[in-house]
Formats: C-alpha cells, structure tokens, sequence
C-alpha cells in the first residue's frame, strides 16, 4: 500500500543520496536549511518502505506582508518506482500540507529533465537559467498554491 507522511531531516538522507547524489559524499546530501524550524520533509511508503522524499522549506521574512514563500527541493523518487504517479502524488501531499492555513508560493530550482514533470504538475517556468556547479543547467520554477484565506 502507498502513503504519503512527515518525515524527519534525518531520514531524506539516504533517498537523495541514491536518486540525486549518486558516487557522491554522503556530505551533500544535507542542505542548507534543512534542519530549520520552517521546514519540512515528507515522505512516500510502500508497503512502510521509504522510496520517495521531498523537501518544502519555508522563507521567513518580516519584511513585506505576502504569502508564505517555500522553496521545494530534493524531490526523488527511487529509480524503480518513477513513472508511477509517485512523484506526482507526493508533491501534490506536500503541496496540501504546507497550504492548510493558506496561499503559498512555491519555488524550485528544476533539473533540466525534470522541467517537464513540474509543469505538469502545475508549475511555471522562468525563463532564467541557473547553472549549479556538478549538477548542470535548472530553471526557476513557480506556481501558487491558492486557497480560501
Ligand atoms: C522527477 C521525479 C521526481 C518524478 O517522479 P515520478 O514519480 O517518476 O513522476 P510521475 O510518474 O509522477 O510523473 C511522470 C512524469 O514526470 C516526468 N518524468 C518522470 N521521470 C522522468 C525522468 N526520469 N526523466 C524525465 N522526465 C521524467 C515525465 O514528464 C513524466 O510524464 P510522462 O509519464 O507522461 O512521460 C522522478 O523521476 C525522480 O526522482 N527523478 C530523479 C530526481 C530528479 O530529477 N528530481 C527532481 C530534481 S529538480
């Protein structure tokens, strides 16, 4: 059976490190923010099996009266379970967990190869590219979450 739940920073570790950081240090593998107060990690089961994470952390500012910004990161679903709707389904619990009380903007820096599953998935692109040492080439990536506020 497939669920979706929170997870803790320490468990998206091994994920990433199979699906985004492969012959890497384990090292990279922890991102800035990922043990800030404002963020969140969540996780897909199968059958009570880890194989997908994702990362939403959030961007405090007292600054400006806006929407809750939250940067999307680390999405990866274990090679054998990708093309089945998880990635998607996954997203979409994270989507809905961080917008209970509210609008939100969600942001992404998206792989190349990836583009196409986020606009899929509701999200737009900008049109600026970002290129991240030993990664490659991204692009922003945007879409608000709207609710009744
Ligand atoms: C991108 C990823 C999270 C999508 O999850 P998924 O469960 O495989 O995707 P879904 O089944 O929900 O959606 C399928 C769509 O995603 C895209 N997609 C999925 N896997 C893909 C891959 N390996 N390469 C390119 N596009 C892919 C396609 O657009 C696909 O649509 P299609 O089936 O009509 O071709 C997953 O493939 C993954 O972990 N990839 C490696 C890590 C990665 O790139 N993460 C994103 C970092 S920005």
């Amino acid at each position: 059976m497939l669920t979706f739940k929170q997870i803790k920073a320490d468990d998206v570790i091994n994920i990433r490190h199979t699906v985004l950081k492969e012959g890497q240090p384990i090292e990279v593998c922890h991102f800035e923010g990922d043990l800030d107060e404002g963020t969140k990690h969540f996780g897909a089961f199968l059958n009570n099996e880890l194989i997908g994470a994702v990362t939403m952390m959030f961007k405090k500012t007292n600054n400006y009266k806006v929407y809750p910004v939250y940067r999307l990161t680390g999405l990866s679903i274990l090679p054998e379970h990708q093309h089945k709707n998880i990635g998607k389904r996954l997203l979409h619990f994270a989507e809905e967990n961080i917008s209970r009380k509210g609008s939100v903007m969600i942001w992404c820096f998206a792989r190349d190869y990836a583009v196409n599953f986020y606009k899929k998935n509701g999200y737009r692109l900008n049109v600026q590219q970002v290129v991240i040492p030993y990664i490659g080439s991204h692009r922003i990536m945007f879409k608000f979450v709207a609710k009744e506020d």
